[in-house]
C-alpha cells in the first residue's frame, strides 16, 4: 500500500514539476502548536513520514494550547516577509489569509489524487479558495465531550456519565461535597471558550448555538437562552479548583489522570494526552458527549504559505500528499484523539471514544446539528472570536451577572462585525 502510494505520489510530483530537476523530496518548514505530549507524539508521525520520503523537516513549533500564540507568530513571520511553508491554520483563517495573497495552492496533488471524492464537501470547501485547494485537513476532533476518572466517580457512588447539565451539576455537587475537584480546567481565554460554547450547545440546543455562535444573530445573541447559558458557565466557575488561572490544558487532563479531579470538558486532544499516557479508554478514562444533541466540529488543516524555490514547491507538493494519504490519516489519528478527515480509512482500529465520535458525527449531518466551533476558530472571524474570549473570560473571572455578560456581548459583537 506505502509502495503503490508512493509510485503514485512520485508520478504525480512528476507531472507538477515537469522541466525541473528536483534535487531532494522537497523541504518544509512547519509552524505548529502541537506540544503536548499527545500532540508532540501526533505531529511526530508526520515528521516521520516525511523525512521517511527523503525530505527535510524544520520543525518550528510554537507552544500554547489553541494556536493563539502561533498565530501571532504566523503574523510576524508574514509581514516580515518570511512565511513558513506549511502552517496548522483552520477554518476562517485559511480564506483570511488567501484573501490576501498569501497562499500557495495544491490543486495539481489534489485533482491527481480527487480529494474531491474522499472528504465530506463541508470541509472540502474550507480548504479551498476559489475552487482551489489552498490547504489540506489532517483530522476531524470533536469539541464538545467530557473526560473523567471513573475511580473518582466511583468515590461519590456515580457510574453513569452525566447527559444533563442538571446532571453534571448534581454530580460536581457530590463531589464538591467529599472534597474533591469536580472540574479540571484551566484559567485561558480560549478554554474558557471552549467550556463556554459546549455549555450553549446544551443549553439551546444546535439550532441555537448556529444562530448565536455562527451567524451572530442579536435575538439570539440576546436571549434567555443565552442568559440560561451564562448562568451555567456561572455554576462550572464555582466547580473548579484555586489554582486553575492561566493553567494549561494538558495540567488539567494530568489532574483527571491523577485522580485529582472527577471531569475535563475538552475537544478529543484530550485523549491524545491520556493515551500518550498509556491510559486506556472505558477504563481508566471515560469519555461523553456534553450535553445537547450535536456536534461540535473542529478540524486541523496545513495550509500552505508563498513560497517560492523548487526544493520548498516541492516540499509542499509532497507534505500535502502525505497529510492525505489514508495510511498517515490513521497513524496520525490513533495519536491525536480525533478521526480521519477523510471519510475512506477504515475504524476498525480506533477506540470506541473515536468510534462514538464517527457515529454521533454521521448523526449530526443527517440531522442538521453539525455546528462548527467558534473557539476554534472554525465558524466565525478572529476579530469577532476575540470578542467572544475577552467577554467569557471577563465574566468567568469576576462576579458580572449573566444578563450583564449578555448585553455586553451582544454590544461588543455589534461593534466588532
Ligand atoms: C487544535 C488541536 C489542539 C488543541 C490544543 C485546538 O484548537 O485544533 O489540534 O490539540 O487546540 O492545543
Amino acid at each position: 500500500m506505502q509502495t503503490i502510494r508512493k509510485i503514485a505520489v512520485a508520478g504525480t510530483l512528476a507531472a507538477l514539476s515537469a522541466g525541473t530537476a528536483a534535487k531532494s523530496d522537497g523541504t518544509v518548514e512547519v509552524l505548529h502548536w502541537w506540544t503536548s505530549g499527545g500532540e508532540a507524539k501526533a505531529v511526530g508521525t508526520l515528521k516521520e513520514a516525511f523525512e521517511a520520503q527523503g525530505g527535510v523537516w524544520n520543525d518550528s513549533p510554537i507552544a500554547g494550547g489553541g494556536g493563539d500564540a502561533a498565530m501571532t507568530a504566523l503574523r510576524a513571520r508574514v509581514v516580515a516577509g518570511n512565511p513558513p511553508t506549511a502552517v496548522q491554520l483552520k477554518g476562517p483563517g485559511i480564506q483570511e489569509w488567501a484573501q490576501q495573497g498569501a497562499l500557495n495552492e495544491v490543486q495539481g496533488v489534489a485533482d491527481a489524487e480527487d480529494w474531491d471524492a474522499v472528504l465530506p464537501p463541508a470541509l472540502a470547501e474550507i480548504m479551498k479558495y476559489d475552487g482551489n485547494y489552498v490547504a489540506a485537513p489532517v483530522n476531524i476532533h470533536r469539541v464538545d465531550w467530557f473526560w473523567a476518572n471513573p475511580e473518582v466517580l466511583a468515590k461519590v457512588g456515580v457510574t453513569e456519565m452525566p447527559t444533563t447539565w442538571d446532571d453534571f451539576n448534581a454530580v460536581a455537587d457530590k463531589l464538591m461535597a467529599a472534597g474533591i475537584t469536580p472540574l479540571a480546567h484551566g484559567g485561558q481565554p480560549w478554554q474558557d471558550a471552549t467550556i463556554f460554547e459546549d455549555v450553549v450547545l446544551g443549553v439551546g440546543g444546535a439550532d441555537f448555538f448556529r444562530k448565536a455562535l455562527v451567524d451572530l444573530d442579536m435575538d439570539a445573541l440576546t436571549s434567555a437562552t443565552m442568559v440560561a447559558s451564562f448562568d451555567q458557565l456561572r455554576k462550572l466557575r464555582g466547580y473548579v479548583d484555586p489554582n486553575f488561572p492561566g493553567r494549561d490544558w494538558n495540567l488539567a487532563t494530568a489532574m483527571v489522570m491523577r485522580g485529582e479531579a472527577g471531569f475535563q470538558i475538552m475537544g478529543d486532544w484530550a485523549k491524545g494526552e491520556f493515551l500518550a499516557a498509556g491510559k486506556v479508554p472505558g477504563k481508566d478514562f471515560l469519555c461523553a458527549p456534553t450535553p445537547g444533541s450535536g456536534f461540535v466540529l473542529n478540524s486541523d488543516s496545513f495550509t500552505f504559505f508563498k513560497v517560492s524555490g523548487d526544493d520548498n514547491l516541492k516540499g509542499q507538493q509532497v507534505l500535502a500528499s502525505l497529510i492525505m494519504s489514508p495510511d498517515f490519516q490513521k497513524t496520525f489519528n490513533l495519536a491525536k484523539g480525533s478521526i480521519p478527515a477523510r471519510t475512506d480509512v477504515p475504524l476498525d482500529d480506533f477506540d470506541i471514544c473515536a468510534q462514538k465520535s464517527h457515529a454521533d458525527l454521521v448523526a449530526a449531518v443527517a440531522s442538521g446539528s453539525l455546528v462548527p466551533s467558534m473557539a476554534h476558530e472554525m465558524a466565525i472571524s478572529r476579530s469577532v472570536r476575540g470578542e467572544f474570549l475577552d467577554l467569557v473570560t471577563e465574566f468567568f473571572n469576576s462576579d458580572m451577572s449573566s444578563e450583564d455578560a449578555v448585553q455586553k456581548l451582544a454590544d461588543a459583537v455589534a461593534r466588532a462585525m
